[in-house]
């Protein structure tokens, strides 16, 4: 089966298309990649050093369609075919994208262009389902893909998937193992895709599994005793970890995303000495909640103490970057292991922007490995966000259909109780 899927929950417009292959008697699938394209935002949001959500949703709405036809050119199912529009479907369509003007501009012209990608009965040439991110996020870009999602559920007769982001990035760390699998039988456009794009279903993942999702809009700690069977155990009461790192950035004068700006910098520490550590919020308290706001604050205050010259420091520089990271590490870190033994966790799942982070990564293996676990990650291009996650996440939720009618965003979507 192919799985059309959308992400528009904040900066980046992500589009895949996926294949799925069940293997008969072996419960694991094999996912094939055709596309996975992403249109990015952070050139319009740097100068702001943050994402201004209205300014993020025309973005979508500029970007959407080419970035779908770009999809669509690589999995080769682009087929243009000039198509007449009932008006009583237009006059459907156009009502379902009300809110979308820029969005309807493109959209219908390019309805009226191609049609829908099963005009050839082979398998690899359907879409079979269409999975979208409807929450949590930034409302009005969750709508953006919500509402391009309901329009092509509903002009091409699609069945529609509504995919919780945050199950996104748990999920995709079923992309893990390069498979090597048969050619599909007399496909040679199939066959020249390349393998690496073929990945056998993690069958890494042990339950129960803690899960750390840590992003610029999340940081949530989930119980996972299967797929679909979460509970989550703490979060952010603030800011979450990317937030803190995106803001620390902006104090230093460093730029945005702030994640892998702090992440390079603390590479090049010298043996340069702070005057004083950074505090670690929340370390020690007996929940699995955390708060950044905080660590924010001292911050801005320990970097306003130092004198103008040391501030453009570079040595300086550095080390604020290495003891920002660490401040972070350590409560993540703390909190989660402290999860991991409570509820006797088999693995320790990761995902979202920061989780890309390579300290963060090497600390989180080491500490598995003392308690004889296993961490996994995605890609690092698969951390942050992208639409392959919320295919891999369709794949699993593709009994939870809902009519293109009822499908609503929902800014604050939880995952489970
Ligand atoms: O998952 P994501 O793309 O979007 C949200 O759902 O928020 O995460 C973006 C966040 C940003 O805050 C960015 O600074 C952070 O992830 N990030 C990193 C790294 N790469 C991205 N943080 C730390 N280290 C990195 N290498
Ligand atoms: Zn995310």
């Amino acid at each position: 089966m192919n799985i059309l899927s959308i992400e528009t929950s904040c900066d980046d417009t992500g589009i895949a298309i996926l294949e799925v292959i069940e293997n008969g008697n072996d419960k694991i699938p094999t996912f094939s990649v055709m596309a996975n394209k992403i249109a990015s935002q952070i050139k319009v949001h740097q100068k702001y050093g943050g994402v201004f959500p209205m300014m993020a949703k025309r973005e979508h709405q500029k970007n959407i369609v080419p970035t779908f036809v770009d999809a669509l050119g690589e999995a080769k199912l682009l087929d243009a075919k000039p198509y007449a529009i009932d008006p009583e479907k237009l006059k459907t369509l156009k009502t379902i994208l009300e809110r979308e003007p820029e969005l309807a501009k493109k959209l219908i012209p390019f309805l009226k262009k191609y049609s829908k990608p099963d005009a050839r009965p082979e398998r690899s040439r359907r879409i079979d389902y269409i999975a979208v991110t409807n929450g949590p996020g930034l409302e009005p870009c969750l709508w953006v893909g919500v509402n391009f999602a309901r329009a092509l559920s509903y002009f091409w007769d699609i069945p529609l998937i509504p995919i919780n982001h945050i199950e996104g990035h748990i999920l995709v760390n079923y992309l893990q193992n390069k498979a090597v699998i048969p050619n599909l039988i007399g496909d040679p456009e199939l066959s020249s895709r390349s393998l690496d794009s073929r990945f056998r279903g993690n069958d890494n993942v042990k339950f129960p599994a803690i899960a750390l999702v840590v992003s610029g809009g999340h940081t949530q700690l989930v119980l996972v005793e299967g797929v679909g069977k979460y509970k989550i155990l703490g979060e952010t009461r603030d800011d979450a970890a990317g937030e803190c790192f995106d803001k620390a950035a902006k104090i230093l004068g460093l730029g945005y995303p702030g994640g892998p700006i702090i992440s390079k910098l603390a590479l090049q520490a010298t043996s340069y000495k702070l005057q004083a550590t950074l505090p670690r919020p929340m370390l020690h308290t007996k929940d699995y909640d955390f708060s950044f706001s905080g660590l924010k604050t001292a911050i801005l205050y320990s970097h306003q103490k130092q004198p103008k010259k040391i501030q453009k420091n570079k040595d300086y520089i550095c080390a604020m970057c290495a003891e920002i990271q660490q401040a972070i590490i350590d409560v993540l870190l703390k909190k989660t292991f402290k999860a991991v033994v409570d509820f006797n966790a088999r693995t320790i799942i990761l995902g979202g922007g920061v989780s890309a982070n390579s300290e963060l990564r090497r600390q989180f293996n080491l500490q598995a490995t003392n308690y004889n676990l296993q961490a996994i990650f995605p890609e690092p291009v698969l951390s942050t966000d992208n639409g392959l996650m919320i295919g891999v996440a369709g794949y699993y939720n593709k009994d939870k259909i809902i009519n293109w009618k009822y499908l609503e965003a929902d800014s604050n979507l939880r995952i489970g109780e």
